[in-house]
């Protein structure tokens, strides 16, 4: 009998998505990281005949996979793909002249991008130090560990990957990398573990993946993208009971976001918090949702998953 295949990507928190974001007919949903199309699709099937899902991402392959995934399911919507940094997705919905009903956000990046050996982001696989979620914009992060001084590369291990030996992991890389490029994963994890060790059996985290995660953010400003974000939904929020144009959120619409990293999931609940306490949106989410023991056996990707959602207020 053949192994049946792996799916490449498991939506997380998928049923609770649906549950709280629940767009009804008409609607336009947008999903600012549309990856394999896992939550659009379902997404889209809520819509039934009519309305619109912007397909949001930097990584033109899993776009063009989400779109034909998403037309598949729904032949009766009208479908927008978009292909950049959802940092431009409020500015592309009012070029268009779209308002969001339902905004999605599932930050950091697909299982099929970890597996793919040529992107760089895992060091179970060879490859070249890359970890762009957009292969041809910005710089990768052997470029960063070969140009960034000490501090900084400490700093951003530090912060991004909360790893408690980073100052000696930064060090160590700024010794290696004027002995022989630090240009592939599997060089990068060697250094690393001249510094870190192998993992220990009884813990679930191998001490490589802390610095890893913390490139990748840098990599692809992960943070200050998310930070944008939110400003774009504030200034949305604050835009609605005066009716101005500038507006690309709908009246009443409902904004998930799905964080992986403590960081992340504080400044989701900062800025929705504070919408809340000016009277601007409802918390759909008072503690955010995670999964529960059977989703995190099924898909232990989803351990770390924090669901957050706001619903702002009706327009003026
Ligand atoms: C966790 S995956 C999304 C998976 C998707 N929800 C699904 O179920 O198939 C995150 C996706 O977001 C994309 N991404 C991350 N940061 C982005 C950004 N700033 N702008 C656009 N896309 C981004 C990644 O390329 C990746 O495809």
């Amino acid at each position: 009998m053949s192994e049946p295949t792996k799916p490449r990507h498991i939506p997380v928190l998928l049923q609770e998505v649906l549950d709280l974001l629940a767009p009804h007919p008409g609607d336009t949903v947008v999903d600012c990281t549309a990856g394999l199309g896992g939550h659009a699709v379902q997404l889209a099937q809520q819509l039934g005949s009519s309305g619109r899902v912007v397909l949001n991402d930097l990584d033109a392959r899993n776009l063009q996979a989400a779109e034909v995934a998403v037309r598949r399911a729904n032949s009766a919507i009208d479908i927008t793909p978009i292909q950049g940094n959802f940092v431009d997705v409020p500015r592309q919905l009012r070029a268009a002249d779209l308002r969001a009903d339902v905004l999605l956000a599932d930050l950091g990046f697909s299982s099929n991008q970890m597996d793919d050996g040529a992107r760089g982001f895992s060091f179970m696989r060879d490859g070249p130090l890359d970890m762009r979620l957009d292969p041809t914009q910005g710089r990768s992060a052997a470029d960063l560990i070969h140009t960034l001084p000490e501090e900084e590369l400490a700093a951003i291990i530090r912060r991004f990957g909360e790893e408690p030996r980073a100052r000696a992991v930064a060090r160590k890389l700024v010794a290696e990398r004027d002995s022989a490029p630090i240009d592939t994963t599997f060089r990068l994890t060697t250094v690393l573990r001249s510094v870190l060790g192998s993992r220990h059996p009884s813990t679930r985290i191998d001490p490589v993946t802390r610095t890893f995660q913390a490139l990748r953010i840098a990599v692809n400003d992960e943070v200050s993208n998310l930070e944008s974000l939110l400003e774009s939904i504030r200034r949305s929020a604050e835009a609605l009971p005066s009716g101005s144009s500038a507006g690309w959120l709908a009246g009443g619409a409902r904004v998930g976001i799905i964080s992986f990293h403590s960081l992340e999931d504080r400044l989701v609940k900062q800025y929705f918090r504070e919408l809340s306490k000016r009277g601007l949106a409802r918390l759909v989410t008072r503690r955010p949702v995670v999964a529960g023991e059977e989703e995190v056996d099924f898909n232990p990707r989803s351990r770390s998953a924090k669901l957050r959602v706001i619903e702002l207020n009706d327009a003026a």
